[in-house]
């Protein structure tokens, strides 16, 4: 995600004073049926939001003012909603969806976002095609990239963008110099690393994958993004500016739940009692993002000042809690009620719009908010579809189930989608300032082209 973007974004929830009406999606966890009818509202009102399949738009993407990100985000918790909920409505367009956006090296560094794409963006395609290997959705056609090579690539060329030049390591965020916040490290491009390190760990057995979730979490521990002990927060990110000894101190639930399911993928692949603990510990740690039991965005929900990005968090969030009560038996007690909670709280969020079910951000009120987007109706989904993970099959691996195929060199095929100069060696760093140089005035060229 762009800075720019963040800040553009309090743009789209002046609008909407359509009729109110009060028929709430009341849930009633034990009747499956009661779950299924009002999922499939939210998830049909998730899919008004999708232009892809109309006439001239791109398939994959969403309504403006929802990132690219956030597509790759929502194509997860329509695969959440397939599986947990049975559902194979939409599963020709999430496969259409993710097959279209893949770009021309089968990274998820599509031509059309990588003047402004980082880390973090690119990340959230590949946990979504991450999870279509683990819940074996259906696999690609044979001449098509398969899930778990994706997922791989996704991995693999953002690995190789590893910057042990400043601060002893870690990711930044941007993956282009030119891009605000290339000097900036933060917890969601680490931890979406050590999160897809841990989860092909244990799809593949490959133990090249744990090196290098340990080295990530060891890195992000070492500049204090993450904290332990009784209150083991995740924080915001790094600038790299004094070797990144400044923090900046939010805590979002998608950084906390990408670290916490991460250490539980880790812990159930290695059963290794330091994941163990680490997952407790951070388990016991998200008690920050509920009040009374029902979850909240406690860094933007308070002063009302959650961004459209912002307003989707609480969807990942939902769904590495299901992952994480999946993984660790020990951490269920804890996670179901918080989930079920919430789920109850979220559906009586529901209650808006022009359709009288379009969900709200903020589930304390046991009404609809006023507020409505993509964001709003992922968490809604993620949190309601997730009160049944333990009805359903834990993330399959390659020897249990999954039948996805993929490639441990996959993206490094072919000249890597990796333009940050860490790469280069230190005489040609020239030549990629050249580079950035000539694309910036070729940028500029065409802007005054353009104008005149
Ligand atoms: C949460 O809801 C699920 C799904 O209905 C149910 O199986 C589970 O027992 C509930 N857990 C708690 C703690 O309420
Ligand atoms: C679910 O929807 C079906 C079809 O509209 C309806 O027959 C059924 O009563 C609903 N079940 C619940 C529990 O709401
Ligand atoms: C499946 O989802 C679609 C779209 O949300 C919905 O129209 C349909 O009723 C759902 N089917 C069942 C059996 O719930
Ligand atoms: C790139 O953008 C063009 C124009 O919007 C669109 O037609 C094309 O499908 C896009 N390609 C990808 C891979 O998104
Ligand atoms: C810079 O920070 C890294 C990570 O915390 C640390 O390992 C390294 O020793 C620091 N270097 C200096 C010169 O302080
Ligand atoms: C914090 O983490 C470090 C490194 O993993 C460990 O040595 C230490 O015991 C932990 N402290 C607590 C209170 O868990
Ligand atoms: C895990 O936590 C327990 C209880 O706090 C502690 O006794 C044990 O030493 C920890 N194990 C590791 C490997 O950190
Ligand atoms: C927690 O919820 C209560 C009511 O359920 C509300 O009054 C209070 O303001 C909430 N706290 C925060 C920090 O939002
Ligand atoms: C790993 O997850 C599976 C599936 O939920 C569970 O049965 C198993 O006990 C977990 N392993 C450990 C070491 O907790
Ligand atoms: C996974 O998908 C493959 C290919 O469709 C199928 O043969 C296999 O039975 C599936 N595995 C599970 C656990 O459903
Ligand atoms: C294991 O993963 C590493 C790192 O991605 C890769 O280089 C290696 O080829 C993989 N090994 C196998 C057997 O797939």
């Amino acid at each position: 995600m762009l800075l720019t973007n963040t800040l553009l974004s309090i743009v789209t929830t002046t609008t909407l004073l359509l009729s109110h009406s009060t028929k709430a999606l009341e849930i009633d966890l034990d009747d499956i049926d009661s779950l299924r009818n009002a999922t499939s509202l939210v998830a049909y009102g998730l899919m008004d939001y999708y232009t892809g399949n109309q006439y001239g738009k791109t398939i994959g993407m969403f309504s403006d003012p929802y990132y690219w990100w956030e597509a790759g985000g929502a194509w997860g918790s329509m695969l959440d909603y397939w599986y947990y909920m049975d559902n194979d409505t939409y599963n020709d367009e999430i496969m259409a969806a993710l097959l279209h956006q893949t770009g021309d090296n089968n990274d998820y560094v599509p031509l059309n976002q990588s003047t402004t794409e980082g880390n973090d963006d690119q990340a959230f395609w590949g946990i979504a095609v991450m999870t279509a290997a683990e819940r074996n959705f259906t696999n690609p056609p044979e001449d098509s990239p398969q899930w778990l090579y994706l997922a791989q690539a996704v991995f693999n060329t953002m690995a190789l963008r590893w910057d042990g030049d400043t601060c002893g390591g870690g990711l930044r965020w941007q993956i282009f110099v030119w891009n605000s916040g290339y000097d900036y490290k933060n917890t969601v491009s680490n931890g979406a690393l050590f999160h897809m390190a841990a989860r092909l760990a244990r799809y593949t057995g490959n133990q090249s994958y744990v090196d290098w979730a340990e080295k990530v979490y060891d890195w992000m521990y070492e500049v204090g993004l993450v904290s332990n002990g009784s209150s083991m927060f995740v924080y915001d990110g790094v600038n790299i500016a004094n070797n990144c000894s400044t923090i900046t101190p939010y805590q979002w639930t998608y950084n906390h739940g990408l670290v916490m399911a991460g250490a539980a993928y880790l812990y159930n692949f290695t059963e290794n009692e330091v994941w163990h603990n680490r997952t407790k510990m951070l388990v016991d740690a998200s008690t920050v993002f509920f009040n009374n039991s029902i979850m909240y965005e406690a860094a933007c929900q308070g002063p009302n000042s959650c961004n459209t990005d912002q307003r989707s968090f609480k969807a990942y969030f939902s769904r590495f809690l299901g992952a994480t009560a999946q993984l660790v038996p020990e951490t269920r007690s804890k996670i179901l009620p918080l989930i079920n909670a919430s789920a109850i709280a979220a559906g009586k969020s529901c209650s808006g719009g022009t359709d009288g079910h379009t969900c709200g951000l903020n589930w304390f009120i046991g009404d609809w908010d006023g507020m409505y987007g993509l964001g709003e109706q992922m968490c809604a989904l993620e949190v309601m579809v997730n009160t049944r993970c333990l009805h359903k099959p834990a993330p399959y691996t390659s020897t249990n189930g999954g039948s996805s195929v993929g490639d441990g060199a996959a993206g490094t095929e072919h000249h890597p989608t990796n333009l940050a100069p860490l790469h280069i060696t230190k005489g040609s760093r020239a030549g990629a300032g050249i580079i950035t140089a000539v694309i910036g005035i070729s940028i500029l060229a065409c802007a005054l082209w353009l104008v005149f």
